[in-house]
């Protein structure tokens, strides 16, 4: 049985191993900001409600944006290079748009350099996170994993695979990871799992063979296979809920539901568009790389995301209808300029993750956080951008993840990850420390977006490629 709106059996128990969202407020007074996003008045229908924190006039400035796309449901990415964010983006972007050559790894900095401007966070000095919000190395990473999801417009596909191009990568690769051991502790995977001999570990459970009908509908679902309720399943599931539970990054989504202006979600949603517009692609890299209940699990979950075999009800083209209607560019990748190295840190662990067969079992931590830090943030900034005015459409990505991620997690941490530690206990503590890693990215972010917001200022790259116009040939 289904709900008929997310496909999802609403047979599954959401209350299985469930676990918190951070809680706390953002506090203290924020100003508005001027994203130089567009003077052109968003989409969204309902007028504001009476008494709303709103302005709902977006700030007027220079960096005009044309009437958004019309939005075919399923056009192609089609986006040059960015622009260079410094000597590293400048040596690899030159070379990119020239047919695929060799040549010797570039000559890299030394130590991570400082953060320019436009991602300045307040952190703890003590978890210093320079690789992370480093504007150069982030931008250059991201454009070498993008040549395996959309690539870009003069940019020869046959770069994917070159081996010059992935030496480069992986010396990038190698200083991000530094600046992830760094800025993020492992959590410890636990006396219980480490007492579990590899060889008596439990064998995943095996699937009863469908009887007929290979419709993701009507095939078995992972729920069928029970996970085992003791041993390194149950302990990655109260490792998962605990550690969600822990975190206390500022609530970006409270402010968001209550406070924000309605420049500032088109903001926000400005940023996210990075990850959403490519929703749960950097996951499915682990399909290939599991067996088993983990692996059904996750397919279970990616089913839902891209849409359980309708396209109109995949989360990427939900998220360009939100979009759409508040009178942003939807098409893929069109804010790449405008968005800072911590938005870019944020995706590009996902494909740090997931290219890489190594970190499967942190993909499947990073998914799970993911999972079970979804349902009630999801709410709130549906709640926020109907309070702006936003329309069903406007809000329908939002509530279906308040839906959907209900679900998700428990299938997230119970089969998903429950499942991979029970067959792969040596590899618990991958699963915490993805986990860890997409808690830390998704702070530093809220940290950032808000500190610029309290100081009245943009959380985007003010100078980050001119103006952001809007449509297909820009
Ligand atoms: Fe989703
Ligand atoms: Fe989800």
């Amino acid at each position: 049985m289904t709900d008929g709106h997310t496909g999802i059996r609403s047979t599954r128990s959401a209350t299985r191993g469930g676990a918190g969202v951070r809680g706390g407020t953002a506090g203290g007074h924020v100003g508005p900001s001027s994203t130089g996003l567009s003077p052109t008045e968003p989409a969204i229908v309902t007028p504001p409600s009476a008494g709303s924190a709103s302005t709902a006039s977006p700030s007027a400035g220079p960096a005009a944006v044309t009437p958004p796309s019309t939005g075919s449901a399923l056009a192609g990415a089609g986006r040059p290079l960015p622009r260079a964010r410094g000597p590293i983006t400048a040596w690899l972007f030159d070379r990119l748009a020239r047919p695929p050559h060799r040549f010797d790894p570039p000559p890299l900095p030394g130590p991570a350099r400082p953060v320019n401007g436009a991602a300045a966070v307040d952190v703890p000095p003590a978890a210093d996170p320079a690789p992370l919000l480093d504007e150069d190395l982030q931008l250059a990473l991201f454009a070498c994993y993008e040549l395996h999801y959309q690539g870009f417009d003069g940019v020869d596909e046959r770069w994917e695979w070159n081996p010059s191009l992935l030496e480069t990568r992986g010396i990038l690769e190698a200083r991000f990871e530094e600046g992830l051991a760094r800025a993020v502790p492992r959590p410890s995977a636990g006396p219980e799992l480490s007492a579990v001999p590899r060889s008596t570990a439990p064998k995943p459970p095996v699937a009863p063979v469908p009887s007929a009908g290979p419709k993701p509908s009507t095939a078995p679902k992972s729920s069928a296979v029970p996970v085992p309720s003791a041993g390194p399943a149950a302990w990655m599931r109260r490792a998962l809920t605990e550690l969600v539970a822990a975190d206390d990054g500022p609530a970006l989504s409270a402010y968001l539901q209550r406070e924000a202006d309605l420049e500032q979600f088109r903001e926000f949603v400005v940023h996210r568009s990075i990850y959403h517009l490519k929703e749960a692609d950097p996951h499915t890299w682990a399909i290939p790389r599991l067996r088993g209940q983990a692996k059904a699990a996750l397919v279970e979950i990616q089913t839902d995301e891209y849409g359980g075999g309708r396209a109109e009800r995949m989360h990427a083209e939900l998220f360009r209808v939100t979009m759409r209607r508040l009178g942003l560019d939807d098409s893929y990748g069109a804010y790449l300029d405008r968005v800072p190295a911590v938005t870019l840190a944020i995706s590009n662990t996902m494909s740090l993750f997931g290219l890489h067969r190594r970190h499967r079992g942190a993909l499947l931590g990073h998914l799970a956080a993911f999972e079970m830090t979804s349902s009630l943030p999801n709410r709130r900034y549906g709640r926020g951008l109907r309070r702006l005015g936003g329309d069903e459409a406007a809000c329908s990505f939002y509530d279906e993840h308040v839906q959907a991620d209900a679900v998700h997690e428990q299938i997230a941490a119970h089969d998903m990850c429950g499942g991979f530690a029970a067959a792969h206990p040596e590899l618990a503590g991958d699963v915490l420390y993805g986990a860890a890693c997409a808690l830390a990215l998704d702070r530093l972010f809220a940290t950032h977006v808000l500190a610029c917001w309290r100081r009245g200022a943009t959380s985007l790259r003010e100078h980050g490629g001119g103006e952001v116009t809007s449509g297909p040939g820009r």
